[in-house]
């Protein structure tokens, strides 16, 4: 019979997987096994493989299979609210799910992350990093880009300008955000993003897909950009995108977006296998490790 130590698993092993559709591009088996074995865990985090049309079925059996929880990748986020049995105030504001956690009653909870991940990506990169400190240009205007508002709003961040392609999104966004608590905050300006906007900005973030590996460029010149002003892209593959580059060439302070990946895992694994994780430098070099196909989160 095989123990924990030989195999890293026993039968007592504590279950928890992402479904996405397809899910074969995810790296968070890979960031979850790592800390799993880091820290000497009886746990194994899987992929599932999960159609659109078996969400619901598959998140209803987690209880019964003794799954611990589960994070939900594309094309999940948004329809699994409705198969949740409570809804985290995050993740209802968000509109997205991205971690659900099987309660010891066998209920599901659905809560979201990416907002946690974006902000402590940020303040564990650039320790000084204050979103109160000026406006944030905020590029995109879906559920990423819905994450990262919420949280630069809630911490204190002055006004957000908003510009995406299609502006029937953004406005729903800030109709959606900009609710009581935040009204007059989220303030939409014209794609592409002219030069003007960023003149006082203190922070730029691209949440759209532009720069992605097999993606068109996000054509914008950071001229203009103040000098101390941080700017960082949710996009990881490639780590560097053009526009890393360009603002690490202007000398501006940039964050890349694997971080926010690794950061936002970090309140799942301490709800499904008791521990908070840590994320480090080689933690990083792990979860990039060889190619998977590509796309974010
Ligand atoms: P996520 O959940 O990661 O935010 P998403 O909801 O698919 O992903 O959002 C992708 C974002 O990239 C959107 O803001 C999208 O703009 P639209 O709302 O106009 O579709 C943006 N995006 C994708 N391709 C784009 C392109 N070629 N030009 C401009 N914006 C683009």
């Amino acid at each position: 019979m095989r123990s924990v130590s030989e195999s890293g698993v026993s039968g007592a092993a504590r279950l928890a997987g992402i479904m996405g559709w397809p899910v074969k591009h995810s790296r968070s088996p890979r960031l979850h096994g790592a800390w799993l074995k880091n820290y000497g865990i009886d746990g194994v985090y899987v992929p599932l493989p999960v159609a659109p049309e078996n969400l619901g079925a598959a998140l209803k059996a987690l209880p019964m299979l003794g799954f611990a929880g589960v994070n939900l990748t594309v094309p999940h986020k948004e329809t699994a609210l409705r198969f949740m049995d409570e809804v985290t105030p995050a993740a209802r504001r968000i509109g997205a799910v991205n971690t659900v956690t099987v309660l010891p009653n066998g209920k599901l909870r659905g809560d979201n992350t990416d907002c946690f991940g974006f902000i402590a990506n940020l303040e564990a990169s650039l320790p000084a990093w204050n979103a109160a400190a000026g406006p944030a240009v905020v590029l995109g205007a879906g559920g990423a880009a819905r994450a990262v508002i919420a949280g630069l709003l809630d911490k204190g961040c002055p006004e957000v300008r908003l510009a995406n392609r299609s502006r029937a999104r953004a406005e729903a966004v800030a109709h959606d955000l900009g609710g009581t608590d935040f009204g007059g905050k989220i303030r939409l300006i014209p794609w592409p993003v002219n030069a003007a906007v960023l003149s006082d900005a203190a922070l730029l973030v691209n949440t759209t897909s532009l720069g992605m590996t097999g993606q068109p460029p996000l054509e914008l010149s950071l001229q203009g950009l103040p000098s101390g002003a941080v700017v960082t892209d949710i996009v990881y593959s490639p780590l560097q995108t053009d526009l890393l580059i360009q603002a690490k060439t202007r000398g501006h302070p940039i964050v890349d977006g694997l971080g926010m990946l690794l950061h936002q895992a970090r309140p799942a694994f301490a709800a499904w296998f008791g521990k908070e994780p840590e994320v480090t430098a080689e933690l990083r070099q792990i979860v990039l490790g060889a190619p998977i196909a590509e796309k974010k989160a």
